[in-house]
């Protein structure tokens, strides 16, 4: 895209995106000078933080031999503006590969036997010998143990399990005797829907729990290469909301353009991750329209384009949608729809579906916006709702991030089920919560993206404690994500 080079065009570019506005003395200034529209963007910045709105030539030509703020725009040399692309998309689902809810019935069936069929075939390598299903269960002789591999159905807490498998369902039982054997936390673990392998011990013609065998992953995922490069994970935005702050997120702009301080891990941010809520939308939650500044959707979307435009042209952007945004609301759900996404032509974005898997210079992002955190958090006794990686985490834990059933998030129940995850990312990345989180397991990074909006009265009367304005870098020459607050990079 091409961003003006002098004159008028770039001034109007500057004021739409910043509270201030030129005097005629200081356009000329600006044309007779021949300032490029980087000087001005910082000049322009000088002059807010001394809180200056009208800027006259004499406010130009004082700034103007100011070394703090040429000198970040000689040294700055981002890495990854030489870089080429190396994107690939393994999972993005548009309108005509998504099944109509229509066949939801049917298509519920094959997802569960989806699920069922490749988690058990991951369970199978860790259960080398003595696993029956359920059905031959009678074939274990009295005091003998050995392994079944159940969909749980229904949780007694600390006293049984109700698990299923294509042949017949059974009731685990836990005695007190294993509750005092520490197996206490494990079960915490476990949760309704999850496809789990348990060791069970015949007794009396009963069943009893003996231990859970989790699907987790053991190698941790060493693929890709460890370029100069780094990607920018971030989401929920809510444009059009009045507690979206722009100031914040036009800082994290700033910083990409090394004028922020840590230059050198800014230069080499060659993509950016927003997981889902690029705007507020409209009648999301009650009473919502109180909350906006902006009340039409499609100027919501105009908004975001003219924040977005300001990024530099080398850094390619990655966007999912997430509830707030125009899509179908059920999940999966399609790349946000193309008469919003017009106002973003000619800008360097991809626009994928929720969820979505790209490899990125050969490292494997797994990005879904977060709303099925909601259900797991409901059945999770030991994490809260506030710990959004450690939620996160259980997902990795269970292989699979699918909502619980019963639960309120719309799904849109595919036949082939999305939500296992098969091949283990290096980042897998959720937004939605709207706090930041940071895990790290088995070499995978979790990271909740936080938001870059500010407590809304309905997040207040709902008690939740939102971190608007901390970002994450995965930085592949470190293969570490640097998580930084606006207030560190101003
Ligand atoms: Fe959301």
């Amino acid at each position: 895209m091409e961003r003006g080079k002098g004159g008028e065009d770039f001034i109007q570019n500057i004021t739409r995106r910043y509270p201030v506005i030129f005097t005629y003395g200081a356009i000329k200034l600006i044309e007779e000078k021949g300032l490029e529209e980087a000087t001005i963007e910082n000049i322009v910045s000088n002059c807010i933080e001394n809180g200056i709105k009208i800027i006259s030539e004499k406010d130009i030509e004082r700034r103007i031999h100011t070394k703090r703020i040429f000198q970040s725009i000689k040294t700055f040399t981002p890495k990854a503006k030489e870089l080429a692309e190396n994107l690939q998309i393994e999972l993005s689902l548009d309108d005509k590969n998504i099944t109509k809810p229509s066949d939801s019935i049917e298509n519920n069936i094959k997802a569960l036997r989806d699920r069922y069929r490749k988690i058990y075939s991951i369970l199978r390598k860790r259960i080398p010998r003595g696993l029956y299903e359920i059905s031959d269960l009678k074939k274990i002789e009295d005091g003998k143990t050995g392994y079944i591999v159940g969909m749980v159905l229904t949780i007694v807490k600390g006293k049984r399990i109700l698990v299923e498998d294509p042949t017949d369902n059974c009731d685990i039982i836990i005695s007190e005797r294993i509750l005092n054997r520490g197996n206490r936390e494990k079960l915490k673990f476990v949760t309704k829907d999850a496809v789990l392998g348990f060791q069970i011990l015949k007794k009396w013609g009963k069943v009893f729990y003996k231990d859970v065998i989790f699907p987790e992953f053991e190698e941790p995922p060493n693929e890709g290469k460890d370029e100069e490069v780094a990607v920018l994970l971030t989401s929920d935005l809510h444009v059009g909301s009045k507690y979206f702050n722009r100031k914040k997120f036009e800082i994290l702009i700033e910083w990409l353009k090394g004028r922020r301080g840590r230059e050198e891990l800014a230069g080499k941010v060659k993509y950016i991750i927003i997981a889902g809520d690029l705007v507020d939308g409209i009648g999301i939650y009650p009473s919502q329209r109180f909350e906006l500044s902006i009340t039409d959707l499609h100027r919501q979307y105009q908004n975001v384009a003219e924040i977005l435009s300001a990024i530099p042209d080398y850094i390619s952007i990655i966007i999912i949608p997430g509830n707030h945004d125009a899509t179908y609301r059920e999940i999966p759900q399609p790349p946000i729809f193309k008469e919003f996404r017009e106002v973003f032509d000619g800008l360097p974005i991809k626009f994928l579906s929720n969820p979505a898997i790209v490899r990125i210079f050969g490292k494997r992002f797994l990005i879904e916006h977060g709303e099925v955190l909601e259900s797991v958090s409901n059945n999770l006794e030991n994490v809260s709702h506030n710990e959004p990686a450690r939620l996160m985490l259980h997902f990795l834990r269970l292989r699979n991030f699918a909502p619980i059933s019963e639960g309120r998030i719309m799904v849109n129940i595919q036949p082939n089920d999305l939500f296992t995850i098969l091949a283990v990312p290096n980042v897998f990345h959720m937004g939605h919560i709207h706090v930041y989180g940071y895990e790290k397991y088995r070499n995978v990074h979790i990271i909740n993206s936080g938001t870059w909006q500010e407590m809304t009265p309905y997040q207040e009367r709902l008690g939740l404690q939102p971190t608007p304005g901390i970002f994450g870098v995965f930085d592949f020459t470190k293969g570490r994500i640097h998580n930084l607050s606006i207030g560190e990079v101003s």
